[in-house]
């Protein structure tokens, strides 16, 4: 099978995707097939923008293809930032910006409910698919730790008492939102290959 193109101008994340996939199948960059144009998010939702980023890389391209997008969804927030979680406190999508804004928008709520939720829309042979891979936690009140990115200070998974930015990346990995929709993928992508 020809390889994959992770429709992403991010060279960690193919290179997570690849070690998530080894032996499956090769996952490469948008590098590779000469795309550098910034590729479309309109969508209010993490499926659309999934969808849209993944159709724009078939069309123009004609490659199989996969694209993700992930939020955290907040529960007193009704969802926010959700699908705006790189951009919540404005453009500069500055991380540490966004987790001053979460905490003062949970200022003295009780209810510290939250998930991260990642959504992977895959094209293959014409057809899309999505998966979707979730990680329950809590947010807390002041940061934690060093490692990660993101809301990672923040975030204390179901079952834990260290956040994400505690831990080793291969331990998040192991039960991040991104992990286990890659898992899914790649499920799916083993039993398509046995045709
Ligand atoms: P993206 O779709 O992977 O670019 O994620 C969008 C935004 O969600 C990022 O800019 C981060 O703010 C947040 N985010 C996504 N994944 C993680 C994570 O694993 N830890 C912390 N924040 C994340």
């Amino acid at each position: 099978m020809p390889p994959i193109v992770f429709a992403t101008g991010n060279a960690n994340k193919v290179k997570e995707a690849n070690a998530a996939l080894r032996g499956a199948f090769e996952i490469i960059g948008l590098d590779e097939i000469g795309c550098r144009e910034e590729l479309p998010e309109t969508s209010p939702t993490l499926e659309g923008n999934a969808l849209e980023k993944a159709r724009y890389v078939h069309q123009h391209y004609q490659a199989d293809c996969f694209s993700e997008d992930t939020g955290l969804e907040v529960e007193a927030l009704n969802g926010a930032p959700g699908v705006y979680s790189a951009r919540y406190a404005g453009p500069a999508r500055d991380a540490e910006a966004n987790m001053g804004l979460l905490l003062s928008n949970l200022k003295g709520v009780e209810n510290r409910n939250a998930r991260f939720r990642t959504v992977i829309a895959l094209i293959l042979d014409g057809q899309e698919y999505t998966f979707e891979g979730i990680v329950n936690g809590q947010i807390i009140h002041i940061k934690k730790g060093k490692g990660g990115f993101g809301y990672d200070p923040i975030f204390v998974p179901e079952g834990y008492n260290r956040t994400f930015a505690q831990m080793p990346v291969e331990e998040k990995n192991a039960i991040s939102h991104r992990g286990r929709a890659i898992a899914k993928l790649k499920a799916f992508l083993q039993e398509y290959g046995k045709g």
